[in-house]
């Protein structure tokens, strides 16, 4: 046992240890409290998490008594009530044929397996050969390894570089700085599009594996939105050289558009979505990795492990 002036200082590891931070005592609708009594208005749910609002007892009492009743069962041995449940609730308001949901705790975890399944996929269907991954510059898509490589914010990403996977960025779809003046909304969308089938083209159609974006750029722009015209144009290129498209609605999505898919705006369907955040709303730590019928098709034909 550690002597006793020990004992009491934090053992915890904080994102930054210069600071201090209060503690959270309590929290209760939008307002967390701590250990002085002093109230914070959660206006942004943390990070886009608590979106059903803190304490909520309808919430808290499905929680308690599902702990009660199973905590725990192996997804190799078992399903469960909960998962089939919420699974079929999910695919009942999925776009498309994003049918196939694989839950699991968290989003950059829903990335990997994304990441993950995009690569199966390929492989199970003839083409090994298919392994880039391109993305945008300036995307957050989590801090795994995995999700950090596939991100595009390279101040998070430059101590890390000898070990992170290869992947190529493109250009991100931001209109407030990268429009040309001459150019309307939806021309400079597609030539922001176009970057992609020029990218593919440079590494050869039959070697890439899959692009990836969010919806909303959440962490590293600021909310911001495609221009019309830009995600119907990148779904027409990832079909005309069978590239998967991964959408990160890990921020975005969950209704926080107004739609409980951000793509849903965008009239596209990709053919993986991630989601977190808001799918626990901060009570449970859980996310998904939601694909289409097509996929599942191949792994359930083939291999069928995923
Ligand atoms: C767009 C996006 N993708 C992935 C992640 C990673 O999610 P998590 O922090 O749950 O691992 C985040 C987190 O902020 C995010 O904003």
């Amino acid at each position: 046992m550690k002597p006793p002036e020990e004992q009491t200082m934090s053992s915890v590891f904080p994102r930054d240890t210069r600071i201090n931070l209060p503690k959270a005592i309590r929290a209760e609708g939008c307002y967390i409290y701590d250990e002085t009594g002093k109230a914070y208005f959660d206006g942004s749910g943390g990070a886009a998490v608590s979106c059903l609002g803190h304490g909520d007892p309808d919430i808290i009492s499905a929680i308690e008594k599902q702990a009660q009743t199973l905590a725990f069962a192996h997804t190799v041995f078992f399903t469960s009530e909960p998962s089939e449940k919420l699974a079929r609730l999910l695919a009942d308001y999925t776009p498309g044929e994003l049918d196939r949901i694989y839950f699991v705790s968290g989003g950059s975890e829903a990335i990997e397996a994304a990441l993950k399944l995009a690569r199966q996929y390929h492989v199970e269907n003839g083409q090994p050969e298919r392994r880039h991954l391109i993305s945008r510059k300036q995307s957050y898509h989590g801090s795994t390894l995995g999700a950090l490589g596939a991100g595009g914010n390279e101040m998070r990403r430059a101590q890390f570089h000898p070990l992170l996977i290869d992947v190529h960025h493109i250009a991100p779809c931001y209109e407030y700085i990268l429009r040309y003046e001459i150019e309307t909304s939806y021309e400079y969308g597609q030539r922001a599009a176009q970057e992609l089938e020029y990218e593919i083209l440079r590494l050869g159609p039959e070697t890439v594996m899959a692009f990836i974006a969010e919806p909303v750029v959440g962490a590293t722009l600021g909310a911001v939105t495609a221009v019309g015209g830009y995600f119907q144009r990148i779904r027409d290129i990832c079909d005309t050289y069978g590239v998967i498209l991964i959408l990160d609605e890990v921020m975005c999505g969950m209704g926080r558009t107004g739609y409980l898919f951000a793509c849903e705006a965008d009239q596209v369907v990709p053919d993986i979505v991630c989601i977190a955040k808001g799918l626990g709303a901060g009570y449970q730590p859980i996310g998904a990795m939601i694909c289409s019928e097509f996929i599942y098709d191949a792994i359930k034909t083939g291999s069928g492990i995923f």
